[in-house]
C-alpha cells in the first residue's frame, strides 16, 4: 500500500515512511502542544514537496489567522493557495438543533472540494468543535466514522486534530475519536520539554517510544534518536 510521508522531519521514519494513503490520523495534545502546526506542516509539505494538493478544515481560527500564527515559519502558504495547491475552508457555528442536516451539508461539501481539487491531503482542525455542536457521542463517533469512511473511498489521507487536557492517558477529548482513527499521535508538553508518541497506527509496525521535539524556525522536529521515559509524563 502507498504510504503518504508527512515531510515533518524525524515523524516518517516513526511509521515505516508515513501514513497509509486513504487513512485518517488523530492528532492529540494539549492546549499549545503545536497540533495546529504539525497539521500546517504536513499540509504545507505535501504542496512544498510532493505536489500534493491539500485542504484545511478550521474549525476555531480563520485563514487571515491561521496564516498569521504560521507567519515565523517563512511557509509561502499563500503561493501555494495561488497556485490552487492548498485550500483552507473554515467551518462556521452549527446550531446544536439543526446539527444532523449542517452536518451532513458540510460533509458534502468538503467532498466535492476535495473532488474538484483532486486533494490527496485533509486535515480537520479541531473535532473538538464538533463534539460541542454535538448532542451525544454516539452522535460524534458516528459522525466522525461516516466522514472518515468517505475521505478513505477517495483516497484523502487526514488529520483530525483534538484536545485534550494533557494527562498521559488521554487520546482525545471525548473518548471517542481515537477508536474511528487509524492512527493516533499524541503530543505532550512538560515545561521546557516537548514529547511525541505514536500510540497506534494500523497496518504499520510503528516506534513504541516516546520522542522529544522542539518547535524550531522550521516548524516541528522531532529527535527519532533520543527517548523520553514513559514513567516522566504528566498523569
Ligand atoms: N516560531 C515559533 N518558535 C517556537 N515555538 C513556537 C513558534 N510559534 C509557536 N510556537 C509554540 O507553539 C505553540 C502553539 O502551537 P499550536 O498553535 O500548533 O498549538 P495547538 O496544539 O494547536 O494549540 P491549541 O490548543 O491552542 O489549538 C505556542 O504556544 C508556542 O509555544
Ligand atoms: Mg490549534
Amino acid at each position: 500500500m502507498a504510504r503518504v510521508p508527512t515531510g515533518i522531519p524525524g515523524l516518517d521514519e516513526l511509521i515505516q515512511g508515513g501514513f497509509l494513503e486513504g487513512a485518517t490520523i488523530l492528532v492529540s495534545g494539549g492546549a499549545g502542544t503545536g497540533k495546529t502546526i504539525l497539521a500546517t506542516q504536513y499540509i504545507y509539505n505535501g504542496a512544498a514537496q510532493y505536489g500534493e494538493p491539500g485542504i484545511y478544515i478550521t474549525m476555531e481560527e480563520g485563514a487571515t489567522n491561521l496564516w498569521w500564527n504560521m507567519k515565523s515559519f517563512k511557509w509561502n502558504l499563500t503561493k501555494y493557495e495561488q497556485d490552487n495547491l492548498i485550500k483552507i475552508y473554515k467551518v462556521g457555528m452549527i446550531e446544536p438543533a439543526e446539527f444532523a442536516k449542517k452536518f451532513s451539508e458540510e460533509i458534502d461539501r468538503i467532498k466535492s472540494m476535495v473532488e474538484k481539487m483532486d486533494a490527496k491531503r485533509l486535515v480537520i482542525d479541531s473535532t473538538t468543535a464538533f463534539g460541542m455542536w454535538m448532542g451525544s457521542e454516539s452522535q460524534i463517533r458516528y459522525s466522525l466514522f461516516k466522514l472518515a469512511e468517505e475521505l478513505k473511498e477517495m483516497k484523502c489521507t487526514t488529520i483530525m486534530t483534538a484536545e485534550t487536557l494533557g494527562g498521559r492517558d488521554q487520546f482525545s477529548r471525548f473518548g471517542v475519536e481515537e477508536f474511528i482513527a487509524d492512527g493516533v499521535i499524541v503530543l505532550y508538553f512538560m515545561p521546557p520539554q516537548r514529547a511525541l508518541f505514536v500510540r497506534k497506527m494500523r497496518g504499520t509496525k510503528h516506534d513504541q517510544k516516546v520522542h522529544p521535539y522542539v518547535i524550531g524556525p522550521k516548524g516541528i522536529e522531532i529527535n527519532a534518536k533520543e527517548e523520553v521515559l514513559w514513567e516522566s509524563l504528566k498523569r
